[in-house]
């Protein structure tokens, strides 16, 4: 039977010359969950997801992935187990189309030795596939349109969209609502909770009405460290958690 937690970290630790930006953490993501993972800036949380990515090496600790140990699987080797993350910086290409973003992200799935999009019936389903993927995120009336004139809203949706084009099992989000105005903070909101459904999210997140709308569960971090996890309720009551909020607000 698979356990209930697809992501594991047991003393994960993150040094920068002497400086520990992650400090033994030891999280546990309950599958199909949305985690939020928050804290003060500089806490750690972006030098967290690029160990899970495996962006950097941690320097003690270990990172399981269905009870595997993952610690020292290359980026690629994590990446095809189904731990994806979208850039807390919108990362698309500008010049390039909304479908043609969506579409190298299908392809980059597939292989670059896979020849399988060359053939005529196979593009289109690779069309289709897109299609599915903007209609989902509600961009299939943007699709031709330059990536680099959509407004950031929309371009952070598109984000989202060539991320779920590698079918992760595991979404990792670094601040999906960050510089957004609160009509599209609400879309994205409700877009995280309808791609929720069927895998897991692991999210950091400032903006606490979204934690608070659609978190199962949070994790703070402060200077590296869990200072607090539980639902929201929980988190938010505890005073360590409001102390570590006022002291980021008095700098
Ligand atoms: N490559 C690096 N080299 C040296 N120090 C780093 C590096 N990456 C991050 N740090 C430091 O580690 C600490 C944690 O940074 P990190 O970006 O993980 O914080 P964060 O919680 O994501 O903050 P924010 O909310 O501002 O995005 C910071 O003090 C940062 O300066
Ligand atoms: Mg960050």
């Amino acid at each position: 039977m698979q356990s209930d937690i697809i992501l594991q970290t047991r003393g994960l630790t993150k040094e920068f010359r002497g400086f520990v930006a992650v400090n033994n953490v030891d999280l546990s993501v309950r599958r199909g969950a949305i985690h939020a993972l928050i804290g003060p800036n500089g806490a750690g949380k972006t030098t967290f997801f690029n160990l899970l990515t495996k962006f950097h090496a941690p320097t003690r600790g270990a990172i399981l992935f269905d009870g595997i140990d993952i610690t020292q699987e290359k980026p690629a080797q994590t990446a095809r187990r189904g731990i994806v993350r979208s850039f807390q910086i919108s990362a698309v290409f500008g010049q390039l189309s909304v479908l043609e973003n969506v579409r190298v992200a299908l392809q980059r799935r597939l292989g670059v030795d896979y020849c399988f999009w060359r053939a005529e019936r196979s593009l289109e389903q690779l069309h289709h596939r897109v299609e599915e993927l903007l209609d989902q995120v509600g961009l299939r009336t943007h699709l031709h349109t330059a990536a680099g004139d959509l407004p950031y809203g929309r371009k952070r949706t598109l984000e989202i969209a060539t991320t779920l084009a590698l079918e992760p099992e595991l979404l990792l989000l670094d601040e999906p609502t960050q510089g957004m105005g609160h009509e599209d903070v609400d879309r994205i909101k409700h877009l995280i909770k309808a791609v929720s459904a069927g895998r897991t999210i692991l999210m950091v997140e400032h903006n606490m009405k979204v934690v608070s709308d659609i978190s199962d569960t949070i994790t703070v971090l402060q200077r590296g460290e869990i200072l607090a996890e539980g639902p929201y309720a929980e988190v938010a009551a505890d005073p360590a958690v409001r102390e570590a909020y006022m002291g980021a607000e008095d700098e």
